[in-house]
């Protein structure tokens, strides 16, 4: 028979990663090493993934590459400016934005998946792996954020990460040493309000 034991001490270094991972706003400058990098997308390819199609692909963006890829988003943004009013601003904010963290590491999932079903699965799959790259960042002691927003739509900034057309940017996280003390915080409502329990003696 498998006994079904509970390693507290693991377990509890789980959880705080867990409860403990921010999003965080502001980077110290250095750069993680290239070594820890690669252990986090380790970390990453060991998500859960239907039909094991391991749908990601990463793209880590460092030193003079995130200006390029802020520039070819910011000139694909004002290419549009007659018909999007807030266009400059957008493009600014996008070049500060790129330079925030020293890296940027951007997961993108590939799409051949031949029906709607199995593509969301592989886009969920890619979702789990982002979520396995923050939390163990986060136990490295580096800060994170995922992000998304006008970027995650750009044919420019795909074209730039040498990402074909037809498949998705999941998120740009942006990742660095922690500007100052990380403190824990954030809010989530009591997870009760979210559950129900059928047929639970
Ligand atoms: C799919 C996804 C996209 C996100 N995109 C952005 C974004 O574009 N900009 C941003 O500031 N935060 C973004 N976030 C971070 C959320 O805003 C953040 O997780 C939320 O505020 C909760 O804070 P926490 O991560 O500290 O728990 C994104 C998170 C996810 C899961």
């Amino acid at each position: 028979m498998i006994k079904h034991q509970i390693d507290a001490t693991a377990a509890t270094a789980v959880f705080d990663a867990i409860r403990g991972r921010r999003s965080a706003s502001t980077f110290g400058p250095e750069a993680p090493s290239r070594a820890l990098v690669e252990q986090l997308i380790e970390a990453a390819c060991w998500a859960p993934n239907h039909h094991l199609t391991e749908p990601w692909r990463f793209i880590v963006v460092a030193g003079d590459a995130r200006a390029g890829l802020g520039e070819a988003v910011a000139d694909e943004l004002l290419r549009t400016a007659t018909t999007r009013p807030k266009a400059a601003a957008e493009a600014a904010g996008v070049r500060t934005k790129v330079r925030r963290a020293p890296v940027i590491l951007v997961v993108a999932q590939v799409r051949t998946a031949t029906d709607d079903v199995r593509d969301l699965e592989d886009y969920a799959a890619c979702c789990c792996a982002t979520q396995n790259l923050l939390v163990a960042a986060h136990a490295a002691g580096l800060a994170t954020k995922w992000s998304t927003g006008t970027m995650a739509h750009s044919a420019a900034a795909k074209r730039f990460l040498g990402i074909d057309a037809a498949d998705r940017i999941v998120g740009f996280v942006y990742l660095g040493v922690p500007a100052g003390e990380m403190v824990a915080g954030g809010r989530r409502s009591p997870s009760a309000d979210a559950t129900r329990w059928l047929g639970w003696a």
